[in-house]
């Protein structure tokens, strides 16, 4: 029998722990995040819940930018836009832009949020493969500091919406290098079939730049590059900012003044004591000014300064999910016994096990348990099979219904990515710092689900 994904209680300190900075373990067995015990957060909140350490996750961003400061001083400076659809809430942006970041919003509804949320239009990006005209607009309106084109097509399009509105539109073009990086591995093709960005191994991106030189209301300011996410190496950024720098290098043959670069996001994280410990800001940051400077020392180039994307990095780990148990069951199997342990969330705060097979750990957080551990999956109460939480994790031999269970490492892609299947009102978010708890997004109600259908 597996007993090895064990959440072990707060760990340690560092950049890749399991749990936030400020969870830790009372002394009769109950956590607390910010020194509010879970218990206390459920009976005020209910459950499931995200709990946001907002602590944590701020200096996490402080950490990327001062990160991309120190090693791009003597090169041309750098800026680090928030991913926001890893999450994004009007505080939380606004926490980000005070923390001295930028937003990279995806969509018209990513950048209302920052907007609403106090973050000026010319600190937020907008991207996106197939942005609607009214999201270029509202882009052009509010002085976003760049918009990401993703095609010829749009080019054209930014630059009559553009145009319209009598307006130079500084835009970065997305280029494909070929490069995919994910886990534990990258690929390098010529060819590259999916939906993003223009390709520079066909020489699409040679026609585009062209394009974007013609074009009277486009300012091409940069170029853009996003090789994967949950990235836990190196190399897939080195190779991919080589291949990016040689484009800015060949582009300003041409006459393009490219002053900035953008190397994307996709930093990973752990998600379980398991897994291997990701190389830290620093090192993703070191890398990829290493890319510049020699780049810059052979061609002569002037520096461009360099943007990155990070959006998991500095909020996946902020963010456990606390929820009730409720049925137990044991299930037999050919090697013995599975737990199932249900709760009262599942797949729809949480689709990545579902949809990527993603790994976490869960942990019983509201008391001490001296019970022997034993296999358990945690299973959501969804009408589907694969409404798994946690595939495999060692659990007391004691859980009942009414326990408390948290499950870290749930901010990235955990709220920004729920549903409301099976008609399940989807969680709230609640931000807690030094003692206090404040709802960050209010839990949605049947009331909610019913005003939406009009009958
Ligand atoms: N920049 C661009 C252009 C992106 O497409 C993404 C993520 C990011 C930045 C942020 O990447 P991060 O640092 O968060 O890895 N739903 C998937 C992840 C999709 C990522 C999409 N793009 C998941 O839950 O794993």
């Amino acid at each position: 029998m597996n007993l090895e994904n064990v959440a072990a209680p707060r760990p340690d300190n560092s950049w890749s722990g399991i749990w936030s900075q400020q969870v830790e373990v009372l002394p009769q067995g109950e956590y607390a995040v910010a020194k509010i015990p879970v218990s206390d957060l459920a009976a005020r909140f209910d459950t499931p819940l995200y709990i946001l350490d907002i602590a944590d996750a701020r200096a996490r961003a402080r950490r990327w930018k001062k990160a991309l400061d120190n090693v791009f001083a003597d090169l041309a400076g750098g800026d680090v836009y928030y991913a926001g659809k890893a999450f994004l809430s009007k505080a939380f942006a606004r926490w980000m832009w005070e923390d001295g970041l930028y937003i990279d919003a995806t969509s018209a509804g990513e950048l209302q949020i920052a907007l609403a949320g106090g973050v000026p239009g010319e600190r937020c990006a907008l991207h996106g493969n197939n942005k609607s005209r009214a999201e270029i607009t509202a882009a052009l309106e509010n002085n976003l500091a760049h918009i990401v084109v993703d095609s010829i097509a749009e080019l054209e399009l930014v630059n009559e919406l553009a145009a319209a509105q009598k307006k130079i539109a500084p835009i970065y073009l997305r280029l494909t290098s070929g490069v995919h990086a994910g886990g534990h591995e990258f690929i390098a093709t010529a060819h590259e079939d999916q939906k993003f960005g223009i390709s520079i191994p066909s020489g699409a991106s040679h026609l585009a730049i062209k394009r974007a030189l013609e074009l009277p209301y486009i300012r091409l300011q940069g170029l853009h590059s996003h090789i994967g996410s949950q990235i836990l190496q190196l190399d897939g950024f080195r190779a991919a900012a080589r291949i990016l720098l040689a484009e800015r290098a060949w582009a300003m043959a041409q006459g393009a003044e490219i002053s900035e670069i953008d190397f994307g996001g996709g930093y990973g994280v752990r998600y379980t004591e398991l897994d291997s410990i990701p190389p830290t800001p620093e090192e993703f940051t070191c890398a990829l000014a290493a890319e510049v400077g020699a780049h810059i020392a052979e061609t002569g180039l002037p520096a461009p300064r360099v943007s990155i994307e990070p959006g998991r990095s500095i909020i996946a780990p902020a963010v456990c999910t606390l929820y009730t148990v409720g049925t137990v069951k044991e299930v037999e199997l050919a090697d013995g016994i599975r737990r199932y342990i249900s709760v009262d969330g599942g797949m729809s705060d949480n689709i990545r096990p579902a949809l990527y097979a993603a790994d976490y750990t869960a942990a019983l957080v509201s008391r001490t348990s001296l019970a022997p551990l034993e296999r358990a999956r945690v299973v959501g109460k969804h009408c589907e099979s694969g409404d798994i939480v946690v595939h495999d994790v060692a659990l007391p031999a004691d859980i009942k219904a009414g326990d408390l269970l948290a499950v870290p490492v749930t901010g990235a892609y955990g709220r920004a990515m729920a549903s409301n299947y099976n008609m399940i009102p989807r969680p709230g978010v609640v931000g807690v710092r030094d003692g206090k708890a404040e709802m960050l997004i209010r839990r949605e109600t049947v009331a909610d689900l019913l005003a939406l259908d009009l009958g």
